[in-house]
């Protein structure tokens, strides 16, 4: 049964929880679990943000399926190849073989390694590069070692989205909330984010501080991330806990 939530107008997360794992990349304790994002865009295109983890994959398919309701699937943005939101790549090529992917050239790189058989369904982007899906305009941001080499993060700079990667994200699974203001932040959630923040992507703060600067040029009303709440307002309060790496 699919289970999905509307972001905006035409958005979707298509994501799923994870309260199975024990350890997050068998390492960080997530006693509270954690949700592998994924946004699904219906415009004139149909535009899926990344895939999840394996282990949820059959509940994202079916997310996937039931957002779409017969449409079929025309581009795949991949912001990171991590495996935690790149496993589930190739189900989404068997069902729906005519798909683009859109990502970097370091991306396509990791899933040929990956043994992934997406010679077909390449549309290379660099940074500052555009695209259209009709209503939407989006520009790709490189984000290179946040916290992998082939990162990027994309920007609707048509209601101004960030879809983030693995920056601004948080341990802990969302259980029916998906945006900071459905939840008690402050008070329930700062801790796992940071952990989040020290454990995943703290250890690379340059970069991060290099993406904080890309970020503080463009208009972002809502920040899409990987892991944890979406951030539809008081979007300052989470940005300045990454500047000052509190
Ligand atoms: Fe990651
Ligand atoms: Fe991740």
């Amino acid at each position: 049964m699919h289970c999905f939530r509307k972001v905006t107008d035409d958005l979707y997360w298509v994501g799923a929880n994870d309260h199975r794992l024990a350890l997050f990349e068998n390492i960080h304790p997530i006693s509270r679990g954690v949700s592998y994002n994924s946004y699904l865009l219906l415009d004139k295109k149909t535009v899926l943000f990344d895939t999840v983890d394996w282990s949820v994959c059959r509940q994202f398919l079916e997310n996937v399926q039931g957002v779409l309701n017969g449409r079929t699937l025309d581009y795949l943005v991949i912001n990171h190849m991590e495996p935690d939101h790149g496993a589930s790549i190739e189900e989404i090529l068997i069902r729906y073989p005519k798909v683009k992917i859109i990502s970097t050239e370091k991306s396509f790189l990791i899933m040929h390694q990956f043994g992934f058989k997406i010679d077909d369904n390449i549309e290379q982007v660099v940074e500052g590069d555009t695209k259209s899906f009709g209503k939407h305009v989006v520009t790709f941001v490189a984000a290179p070692m946040v916290h992998w080499p082939e990162a990027m993060v994309t920007f609707d700079t048509t209601n101004g989205v960030l879809f983030a990667a693995d920056a601004f994200g948080s341990f802990g699974a969302l259980d029916g909330k998906l945006f900071n203001d459905e939840v008690d932040f402050k008070r329930d959630w700062i801790d796992e984010a940071r952990r989040y923040y020290t454990n995943i992507v703290g250890k690379y703060g340059p970069h991060v501080q290099l993406l904080l600067k890309k970020a503080s040029t463009i208009d972002i009303k809502m920040i899409c991330p990987l892991h944890g709440p979406v951030w539809r307002s008081d979007l300052g309060y989470f940005l300045d806990k990454y500047d000052r790496q509190l």
